[in-house]
């Protein structure tokens, strides 16, 4: 018994079936260097006003380095009778420093202990994370140069739209990594909120200095009530929330990528070192790593169920469900990690199959709109420049032929509107310099484009 944190109120050991269900040292033995960082900066703040002397600060702080240090090392041995890493370090400092390290535990409790650990965690992580997105939009953009004349079609319910430059592609998925990356931002700014001296529910009356700790831990402010503080998931379920939304993005990329790397489209080769053969069929290259990018996004997803249900019933403030909270957050994260490192790799090195994607591109009259502007600029409705142009479109499939096929005559008696400029504009390379509009998919807007996000990465670095 005198092995519990709360020994002195029990009179029997607790059942090892109890022991095993409650334990969270399987998976909070990572939060380590977080809760170290976390207990020095509450042993300096408990120095500073009185509930500590000088000496023992000292002694609990290089105590906890070197605890730091043998776990780092791997020298540290969990057992679960001490539940998680807060009662295995503090366990631990005790074992140094004998009464001392009895002492660290004051004006504080283990549900804002375990909250700030977390906090600093996920600020890390953001860290990270914003560092992997970074990483994947220059995979993008870096290959825009390469793929700079290359034209590939727009789809719209996967049917063949309109011409864009390959490149739009690309600086697509930059701008929705882009919000993903802002998002980490924004949850980055509400969860650098300090929880530490809200202690286990109301507070303490020991004179502890709350803004103290939270500027030794780098939050850029406390929260101010002591229940919401005990029971606050928000930031978890933000978190993983923007996971989702990455995982998501990520899934639809490859998605995108693993259709382009079919026979049928043949846009896109992986290279070998990214791609998987089969045990039986001996001509097969698959993309296995974008099917699990898209296949691992089920995981982030369902992280976030997790922790919605997670927390939707409970009363304030802290209730040991949360304890759970942790494991839908770590994987979530470490998924998301392993994907943007992998498609950071894959955007880099996987190329397009020029001739095949130029070969097919007059397919599916990309022209089509284009034709259809062409008519609005001589003065033709919209509406009846559609129609026009839809006739036209069904004239070409019955003859099998591509609009800029078409005679003059055959033009002109479907739209008398219609001069021999059209064939200035027909033909997928035409029509795609037609392509002006600010955010278009032609050249000019696409290397303008491309210029702003060269200056945005160089601006980062
Ligand atoms: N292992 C627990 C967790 O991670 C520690 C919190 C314990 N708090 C309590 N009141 N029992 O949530």
């Amino acid at each position: 018994m005198a092995d519990k944190a709360w020994g002195g109120r029990f009179s029997e050991a607790t059942d090892k079936r109890v022991e095993r269900f409650t334990e969270s040292i399987s998976f909070d033995a990572r939060l380590a260097p977080f809760d170290i960082q976390g207990s020095k900066a509450h042993a300096t703040m408990l120095s500073e006003v009185g509930l500590l002397t000088e000496e023992e600060r000292k002694t609990i702080c290089s105590t906890l380095d070197d605890i730091g240090k043998s776990i780092a090392a791997g020298e540290f041995e969990y057992h679960i009778e001490l539940e998680d890493i807060h009662m295995h370090i503090e366990r631990e400092l005790t074992n140094r420093t004998g009464d001392i390290g009895r002492k660290l535990h004051t004006g504080r409790s283990r549900n804002d202990q375990v909250s700030t650990d977390v906090k600093l965690f996920i600020r890390h992580a953001i860290d990270h994370l914003v560092d992997l997105i970074e990483d994947l939009q220059e995979a993008f953009v870096g290959r825009c140069d390469r793929d700079q004349d290359v034209i590939l079609p727009a789809y719209t319910h996967l049917q063949r739209a309109q011409p864009v430059m390959a490149p739009h592609y690309w600086l697509a998925w930059c701008e929705k990594l882009e919000r993903d990356r802002n998002r980490l931002f924004d949850a980055r700014r509400r969860t650098n909120v300090s929880p530490l001296g809200a202690a286990a529910v109301a507070g303490t009356s020991l004179p502890i200095n709350r803004n103290r700790t939270a500027e030794l831990l780098g939050f850029d402010t406390i929260a101010t009530n002591s229940l919401d503080i005990s029971s606050d998931r928000d930031f978890l379920i933000e978190f993983v929330s923007d996971l989702a939304i990455i995982s998501v993005h990520l899934s639809s990329w490859a998605e995108e990528w693993i259709l382009w790397c079919t026979t049928e489209f043949n846009f896109l080769s992986l290279r070998d070192a990214f791609t998987t053969g089969s045990s039986i069929m001996p001509q097969k290259r698959n993309p296995d790593v974008l099917e699990l990018i898209r296949g691992k996004s089920a995981r982030v997803i369902a992280a976030n169920q997790h922790l919605l249900g997670l927390t939707k019933n409970l009363p304030l403030a802290y209730n040991r469900d949360l304890q759970e909270d942790k494991i839908p957050v770590f994987d979530a994260y470490d998924t998301v990690t392993a994907c943007l490192e992998l498609a950071a790799a894959i955007v880099e090195t996987a190329e397009l199959n020029r001739e095949r994607i130029e070969a097919r591109l007059e397919e599916g009259f990309l022209d089509a709109t284009t034709l259809m502007e062409y008519l609005i600029k001589k003065g033709v409705p919209m509406r009846t420049g559609h129609e026009t142009v839809g006739t036209l479109v069904s004239t070409c499939e019955k003859q099998k032929k591509r609009l800029a096929e078409l005679s003059l005559e055959e033009f002109q008696q479907a739209c008398p509107q219609i001069e021999n400029d059209v064939y200035d504009i027909l033909g997928v390379k035409n029509a795609i310099q037609a392509f002006v509009s600010e955010g278009s998919g032609g050249p000019k807007p696409v290397a303008q484009q491309l210029k702003a996000w060269k200056e945005r990465i160089e601006a980062r670095s």
